[in-house]
């Protein structure tokens, strides 16, 4: 297409866990969201809006902002509001990176960091996070790639799709040695409030004194409202004012705004139950699932599970087809990079449905070597 931007060119979108289009009636593992489901108020909230939709939403969520404000404890004026957490993303990118900006990300991490700063001209380098060491993050090896071109750190915390959770301190060495480079740092806790305290873990309350620091959070997984769109971040006022100028006109809906108000107004015995059940299941799989001959479970701290199916003898893709014979969808990892291309990521639900993966992921062996004798293979 020789109207389109030279960095266009070749630049594909990124593929997501959830899409479970022609998989009617499976249960969905592939995504992570809150086992609960949506809290009741949803359904209430949503109604009592219906009738203000002949009005255009309201530009600058100020209603939101305050409810959030009282949230995540910090002023208005810090929080930043978007049609999901993913259009902060593309905001950063669109008020930040410039073209030929050297970009650092983890690899594997979401996808979607990588999309937006390349989409604005921004040229990425990938921090890898060893399978020997547990996914940890490797701050010396990030240091080292860090040059006098570099833009932006994308860090994803806990990480998806490795489920871990790295130290605040850890996290914080990063934003510091980069403040000191003149290097914006974009942590992305999307998952966060699936942990106990998670305040303790936050960088939130760092932003103030750091001004090179944007935390991005997201209602969709915790509340499990991927069809509403709503996410949020908090950063110093320089940095939201800049995102605020980019950003997209009416883009947080009526409905989404009705209904995130009121969610945040109403939360604290759900989130409280929502760390329970998630602290009980996702060990309750990990020890389940790390019994079983063929995977390797790698430790959690988020509400889903990084598994690897190489001791199968087949890849992601052949298990995530064999599992869906099941009624089981799990999300296949190759899209994180090829060589993830024999792990899967599970979402953690409540446990009747875990035991239907649980043996889903047993009875596996047996259903390859049936599917290997039918295909001849
Ligand atoms: C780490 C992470 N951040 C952000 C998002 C985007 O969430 P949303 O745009 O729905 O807020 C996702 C979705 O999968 C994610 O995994």
């Amino acid at each position: 297409m020789k109207y389109a931007k030279r960095w266009l060119i070749g630049l594909e979108r990124p593929r997501h866990g959830g899409d479970v289009r022609g998989c009617d009636g499976v249960l969905d593992f592939s995504c992570s969201l809150n086992p609960l489901g949506p809290p009741r108020e949803v359904v209430a909230a949503a109604l009592s809006g219906l009738d203000k939709v002949s009005c255009y939403p309201d530009d600058s969520c100020s209603l939101l902002k305050s409810e959030l404000s009282l949230f995540v404890g910090v002023a208005e004026d810090l929080i930043a509001v978007g049609c999901g957490s993913t259009e902060l993303i593309k905001s950063f990118a669109d008020a930040f990176v410039e073209p030929g900006d050297h970009i650092l990300v983890e690899h594997p991490t979401y996808s979607e960091y990588a999309f937006y700063c390349r989409l604005a001209g921004g040229v990425v380098e990938e921090v890898p996070l060893c399978e020997e060491h547990g996914f940890a993050l490797d701050v010396d090896c990030l240091f080292e790639r860090l040059d006098s071109n570099t833009r932006a750190v994308f860090l994803c915390n806990p990480n998806n799709p490795t489920s871990r959770l790295e130290s605040k301190k850890r996290i914080m060495e990063v934003v510091e040695e980069c403040e000191a480079r003149e290097v914006l740092v974009f942590v992305d806790e999307a998952f966060i409030d699936f942990l106990r305290d998670s305040r303790r873990f936050s960088c939130v309350p760092e932003v103030e004194g750091h001004e090179n620091l944007f935390v991005s959070r997201s209602l969709t997984k915790i509340f499990s409202v991927p069809g509403l769109r709503v996410g949020y971040g908090v950063g110093g006022r320089g940095l939201v004012e800049c995102l605020d100028k980019v950003r997209l006109s009416w883009g947080v809906g009526v409905l989404e705004q009705l209904v995130a108000v009121e969610l945040l107004r109403r939360c604290a015995p759900y989130l409280e139950r929502t760390v329970e059940v998630v602290e009980r299941e996702r060990d309750y799989l990990y020890r389940s699932i790390s019994e079983i001959a063929g995977y390797t479970v790698f430790k959690p701290d988020a509400n889903f599970i990084f598994i690897k199916v190489g001791g199968l003898g087949v890849g992601a893709a052949a298990v995530r087809s064999a599992l869906l014979g099941d009624g089981v969808l799990v999300r296949d990892c190759s899209s994180f990079g090829g060589e993830f291309s024999n792990f899967i990521r599970v979402g953690v639900k409540e446990r009747e449905l875990n035991e239907v993966l649980v043996k889903a992921l047993r009875g596996l062996p047996e259903r390859l070597k049936g599917s290997a004798l039918e295909t001849g293979a």
